[in-house]
């Protein structure tokens, strides 16, 4: 062997041992931190959602790094075996305003679902103006799950209005979106199209005048969380939980001491990550800096849940391990 084969087997050698013990066992998971990607750069996944292809999780979100061109609106795809490890896929939208929005448009909290059917990756997104008068939803689609998504158009789900929105997809594969509408004082949940390219059921309204809407179905019972309208400021978020999707839901409680505003985050999505021996579900929230928008962090604690309760523990360094499900 050249002593350059043996370096180059050696440096093989160590990578792959790097890639093991990436895979497997508990991992950590540091809430409100900086989140570095394999390129060292904080995560820049914002208001975002994940979904699970594979072995392979996928996480969507508001890319709100420095230096980026102020006329465009930015979502960054993330890859990881154990979700704590994220590498950096895409820049998967670069959009220019979509119609007559004006430069300073909004698009926020992306969400993708794969399309099993036509083998679709299908992104929705909230579309507004800059005063947030527009509230509409963006729908774009992609090939690939880290591709260039393609915007197709934006309209108002089921006609009405539509500003933060969510995903759920339930145990059975069927998807649906979570979506504020503030005349009606609350958040629907809404089944897509076949072809997931259009909304076309609403399933229920749930009236409570919350927004970051996140749903998890959990031992027989559906827990919803959301925040109350403040904007980038957190305030305490609430859960209520149903039998069906359908309601009746409850009335909606504290996941935490409402003196900590959630600790100061605001709900996103909560991700059931379901292993060999126990099954975790996971509050993926989002520590907003408003004037400092690329540093915002995540919030992300396993929540003690069951028999309708649901709970965010104060935030420390936690494991997780997602082959058995066991979150510490
Ligand atoms: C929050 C919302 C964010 C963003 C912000 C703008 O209420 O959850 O996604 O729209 O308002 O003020």
């Amino acid at each position: 062997m050249t002593p350059f084969s043996k370096k180059r087997n050696l440096c093989a050698a160590a990578l792959l041992g790097i890639a093991a013990a990436l895979a497997a066992g508990p991992q950590t998971v540091k809430p409100g931190e900086v989140w570095p990607d394999d390129r060292g750069q904080h995560v820049q996944a914002h208001g975002g959602g994940i979904i699970r292809l594979g072995d392979t999780y996928y996480w969507f979100g508001e890319d709100r790094s420095q230096g980026l061109d102020p006329a465009r609106r930015y979502v960054a795809c993330y890859s990881s075996k154990d979700l704590a490890h994220w590498t950096f896929r895409n820049q998967i939208m670069k959009q220019a305003d979509p119609g007559d929005l004006g430069a300073r448009f909004v698009l926020e909290r992306p969400k993708v679902f794969y399309n099993a059917k036509t083998r679709k990756y299908i992104m929705y997104m909230h579309i507004d103006d800059a005063r947030y008068a527009l509230a509409r939803v963006g729908v774009a689609v992609s090939d690939t799950v880290d591709g260039d998504y393609k915007f197709l158009r934006s309209f108002r789900p089921l006609g009405q209005e539509s500003r933060d929105i969510g995903q759920f997809i339930d145990d059975d594969g069927a998807a649906y979106l979570i979506f504020e509408d503030r005349p009606a004082k609350g958040f629907h949940i809404a089944r897509l199209s076949d072809d997931y390219l259009d909304v076309e059921k609403d399933v229920c309204l749930i009236h409570a005048p919350l927004e970051g809407g996140a749903v998890v179905h959990y031992k027989g019972l559906y827990y919803a969380v959301g925040s109350a309208l403040t904007g980038w400021n957190p305030n305490p978020n609430k859960y209520a939980t149903a039998e069906r999707l359908e309601g009746p839901w409850s009335e909606f409680k504290d996941i935490a001491p409402p003196e900590t505003r959630t600790y100061g985050s605001q709900s996103t999505m909560l991700l059931k990550v379901v292993g060999s021996k126990t099954t975790a579900v996971i509050f993926m929230g989002d520590v907003w800096k408003p004037r400092t928008q690329w540093d915002s962090r995540y919030l992300w604690m396993p929540v003690e849940i069951g028999d309708g309760k649901l709970w965010l523990p104060e935030p420390r360094e936690w494991t997780l391990d997602v082959a058995t499900g066991e979150a510490r």
